[in-house]
């Protein structure tokens, strides 16, 4: 089954097959389904990049797209999530996207439902296909990985993000370095060496920036001076090397995480993850689906 849940469960070869067929989808080429193939989106928690750049991608493939709103669904009224991906599976999608605010929501799921599943976020667990976009914006700046420091800043503990970025850029050879308040820290997350923010900033090729997670803290913060003490501000980025990039998931907290000033600035690629979204999504739905045509073409051969 080509379900995407982790960034571990995929192997190198894999990620660069998915990265490789990313750029072929970005220049127009690229696998199409010769048949009808539904996919349905289901969303259980607030997103526009993800939840819009996998239905453009859905439908720059082809697709026939399902969107589901858990508010507007028969979850309002006590059905579980495995009995709403039964039975959407049962109505005839052939895969699912899901978003879901309980950490590994997956684990309920496989090996009981026959469609691929597609993570869009777990809680603060993984969210492997931002890591993929991450990647290729990475890979289309530097063309390797490999020697690579990129610093990852702010709400580590929180971070799917963080969580599934810090694994796999390790294991592509590039050095993690984490910066940001130590409340936020995450002692299982050791891909990474905590240092102070000007030196993450000053030894990176990749200053990568995270959104404050506030609505997965038991304390509300105002994040007051949060800027100044960790964020990247003017004078941080001055001491930049000349070549490192910004990357940030984004929704972005403007003057939070960032001076607003920076969002859009030479040396940021946040759009450019946005755009590199769609293609990534492409290649991840590739890869769930042409399985599933290769054994309709199979099944057509046995019954035939
Ligand atoms: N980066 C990201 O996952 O954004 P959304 O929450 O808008 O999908």
């Amino acid at each position: 089954m080509s379900n995407v849940l982790t960034m571990n469960q995929l192997t190198n070869e894999e990620i660069h097959s998915i990265l490789n067929d990313a750029e072929q989808y970005k220049l127009g080429n690229g696998w199409r389904p010769s048949d009808t193939v539904f996919v349905s989106n289901l969303f259980f928690e607030p997103s526009t990049r993800t939840r819009f750049s996998f239905e453009v991608a859905e439908k720059k493939l082809g697709l026939q797209v399902l969107n589901f709103t858990a508010e507007h669904s028969s979850v309002q009224k006590g059905e579980t999530l495995y009995d709403t991906v039964k039975t959407l599976e049962s109505i005839g999608a052939n895969a699912v996207v899901i978003r879901h605010q309980q950490d590994h929501f997956f684990e309920n799921l496989i090996d009981k439902v026959s469609i691929p599943i597609i993570n869009a976020g777990d809680g603060c667990g993984h969210h492997p296909t931002q890591s993929l976009l991450d990647l290729l914006t990475i890979k289309q700046e530097f063309g390797h990985f490999e020697g690579l420091t990129v610093s990852i800043h702010g709400d580590i503990r929180h971070s799917r993000v963080a969580r599934s970025n810090a694994e796999v850029l390790t294991r592509l050879g590039a050095k993690v370095l984490f910066s940001g308040p130590s409340k936020w820290q995450d002692s299982t997350n050791t891909y990474g060496e905590y240092v102070d923010v000007h030196t993450a900033i000053q030894e990176s090729d990749v200053v990568m920036l995270l959104r404050i997670q506030h609505e997965r803290h038991e304390e509300k913060d105002q994040a007051k001076d949060y800027l100044y003490e960790f964020g990247l501000t003017k004078e941080r980025e001055k001491l930049m090397k000349k070549h490192a990039i910004i990357m940030h998931p984004a929704p972005v907290n403007r003057g939070v995480e960032i001076d607003g000033d920076l969002i859009e600035c030479e040396r940021s690629r946040i759009f450019k993850q946005m755009e590199n979204g769609v293609f990534a999504r492409m290649a991840v739905l590739k890869r769930a689906l042409q399985q599933i045509e290769q054994n309709q073409e199979v099944m057509k051969h046995v019954i035939c």
